[in-house]
């Protein structure tokens, strides 16, 4: 009897078919990608010294599941620090295999078949799948280019309805660089409080914060330890996106819930990535500087750039992200894409990956690096001069 694919995929693996598209793992020729979301440093060379100490030193066993003691000890400092953030080293951090892993430990954690859990948009595509996965809804609360995507309060608290567990928080954002106030998190706060709702705050761009903006741990503000998991990694903040590490940070029981998903699908963290992520924690971090530096430059040359073509964007906050408006050329965002692609040989994502609040707008980046990043710019330019002749 041949297989019958159809009968043996499960309800929700169809539902996902397509989802991530096709991923070509041969470098395309002169495709300048321009919307990445890869950092393009390098980690600092204690990370590397570390791991081959590990290494050379045998230690390749399981781990305690929340990740080695002293990593552990690392992040309660760091938290700590530099987010006013106090949680006991054992018994209120995971370390997971990247911050993928906490949010969906996280979800499943939280979110029976049917729940709700709402997350301004546009947002990470990821909470959708994972939502999906579990058989529960992601209910995207639109925000708009005119408050620079920023949430409005009324608009989340109109979208709670009875199954509503959670609301997710990314800032800064990715797609749209948005940063949240103080002011405007302690407000969402108040919101959970009300409707007793779970925060999740994914805080993995905390470092790319631009101008006067500041970044904020919202499980720091009154009231919201007690309601709040706080997700973070080393990926974006140290560019080690491949190592695949990350932490979340909750009061007990909540770490208590979720370490059986943590177990289920990892056990432990890489053991090796654990003493390089040790290492980037212990390091100065003074080297972050110039990286910041050099992605606000990339960030005024695009803002420059736009200006001069008279093609908007949101003015990024944080994050190395620019969501760019190309709704003056007509086009929607996945014809834009396909277009730069297969005409200007520019790689962007659509502002409707993650949700339709994000249609009429690319996300750009601030990840590649010069003289490619120059280049990429010249070639949007002449490829919006082509479309709008
Ligand atoms: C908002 C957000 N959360 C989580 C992730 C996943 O990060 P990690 O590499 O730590 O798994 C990403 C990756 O781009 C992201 O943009």
């Amino acid at each position: 009897m041949t297989l019958n694919l159809e009968k043996h995929l499960s309800t929700r693996a169809k539902e996902l078919q397509g989802s991530l598209g096709k991923q070509t793992s041969v470098p395309i020729q002169g495709l300048i990608n321009l919307g990445s979301g890869t950092p393009d440093f390098i980690p600092p060379q204690a990370v590397f010294d570390a791991m081959q100490e590990a290494i050379s030193s045998s230690r390749v066993q399981y781990t305690t599941w929340t990740g080695i003691p002293d990593l552990r000890k690392a992040i309660a400092a760091k938290l700590k620090s530099e987010n006013n953030l106090d949680y006991n080293p054992d018994t209120e951090l995971i370390v997971t295999s990247g911050a993928q892993e906490a949010l969906m430990m996280t979800l499943m954690t939280l979110l029976d078949p049917g729940d709700h859990a709402l997350i301004p948009s546009p947002h990470y595509d990821e909470y959708t799948r994972d939502t999906k996965i579990l058989g529960g809804q992601l209910i995207p609360v639109a925000t708009t280019p005119e408050s620079n995507f920023t949430i409005e309060v009324a608009d989340l608290e109109a979208a709670i309805t009875p199954r509503t567990k959670a609301i997710v928080i990314v800032s800064p954002n990715n797609p749209t660089g948005t940063v949240l106030s103080r002011e405007r998190l302690q407000a969402i706060g108040e919101l959970a409080i009300k409707h007793d709702l779970i925060i999740v705050s994914d805080e993995i761009y905390e470092y790319y914060i631009f101008d006067d903006n500041k970044h904020t741990s919202i499980a720091s503000l009154p009231g919201l330890r007690e309601r709040t998991i706080t997700m973070n990694s080393f990926s974006k903040s140290f560019a080690m996106t491949g190592l695949r590490l990350g932490y979340v940070a909750a009061p007990e029981a909540l770490i208590d819930a979720m370490l059986p998903f943590h177990h289920a699908m990892m056990i432990c963290a890489n053991v090796v990535t654990q003493y390089g992520g040790l290492a980037a924690l212990t390091e100065p971090r003074d080297w972050f500087k110039d990286v910041l530096k050099e992605y606000d430059r990339r960030r005024q040359a695009w803002m420059a750039l736009l200006d001069s073509i008279g093609i908007g964007y949101s003015k990024p906050q944080g994050a190395y992200y620019i969501f760019i408006d190309i709704r003056s050329t007509g086009l929607t965002s996945a014809a834009f894409v396909k277009r730069a692609r297969e005409e200007a040989k520019l790689v962007f994502q659509p502002g409707t990956i993650g949700g339709g609040a994000g249609e009429g707008f690319i996300r750009g980046a601030l990840t590649t690096p010069s003289p490619t990043f120059e280049e990429g710019l010249e070639r949007f330019k002449a490829f919006i001069a082509r479309l709008k002749s």
